[in-house]
């Protein structure tokens, strides 16, 4: 089983991480859009657009199934994307929606969905948590969390700060949505500031769906993995590194 792996970016390597962990795939062809980062301030005809090209790149490999990582991505580009190849294309709100149905049994709970500025305008979350019954639905475009992450300042006043200007006219959250590659990153802050709220994580609510919907059992004892970027490749196997660790 080979799986591609898209993102705008280096964020996908979150959802790298949660397929690596569980050891679902003999190889992972990951590929980061990083000469067109970022998707999330883009207009839904680029995205679509930056997302086909990706898909060209990947008709270079065999692979099984194409994960979308990236949420912007999947938030407008799926349909265009399975309209073009005959693999499973698999997105992270999808995904990240099925994990949540599980896991929330209250339809009163009070949900957060946080994205990028293009993700949240989507409307995708809140459309498809509706049709599962959920309506107490709050959703802030956090952008800034992006380059927080990318520069390493999780653990600054900086984050800190951004905290309090996205979060502090909201009250009671039970469960939040990380709707973005990189919000893993700081997913246990971001829970403990919102009172120790449940947080729906794209790379493990993946893994989750492919497990339950496509059939992904199978324990490879070793994954291969290649990295490729559109731009500065050694810049992304640098995060990979650092953020896959001993799993690479
Ligand atoms: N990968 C994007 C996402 O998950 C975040 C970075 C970007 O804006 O491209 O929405």
């Amino acid at each position: 089983m080979r799986v591609g792996v898209f993102d705008s970016g280096i964020g996908g390597l979150t959802v790298v991480k949660s397929i690596l962990e569980h050891n679902l795939f003999e190889e992972v062809i990951y590929y980061g859009d990083t000469a067109r980062v970022p998707y999330g301030s883009k207009d839904k005809n680029t995205i679509i657009r930056y997302s086909l090209e990706a898909l060209e790149f990947f008709k270079n490999f065999d692979i099984d199934v194409l994960i979308v990582a990236c949420n912007t991505a999947s938030a407008y580009a799926l349909d265009e994307l399975r309209a073009n190849t005959t693999i499973p294309v698999v997105g992270v709100i999808e995904a990240g929606i099925l994990s949540l149905e599980n896991k929330l049994s209250n339809n009163d709970s009070n949900i957060l969905i946080l994205g990028t500025k293009a993700t949240i305008s989507s409307k995708k979350y809140e459309v498809a948590l509706k049709s599962y019954g959920f309506n107490n639905l709050t959703s802030i475009a956090t952008g800034l969390f992006v380059p927080i992450v990318e520069e390493q300042l999780e653990n600054t006043q900086i984050l800190d700060k951004t905290f309090e200007h996205y979060f502090k006219d909201l009250s009671h959250i039970d469960a939040v949505i990380l709707g973005c590659t990189h919000f893993p990153l700081i997913e246990e802050k971001i829970g403990k500031y919102l009172g120790n709220a449940m947080t729906i994580h794209s790379g493990e609510a993946i893994v989750e769906l492919l497990k339950l919907k496509y059939n992904c059992n199978n324990k490879f004892t070793k994954t291969d993995i290649k990295f490729f970027a559109s731009e500065n490749p050694d810049g992304l196997k640098d995060v990979a590194k650092k953020w896959l660790g001993e799993l690479i």
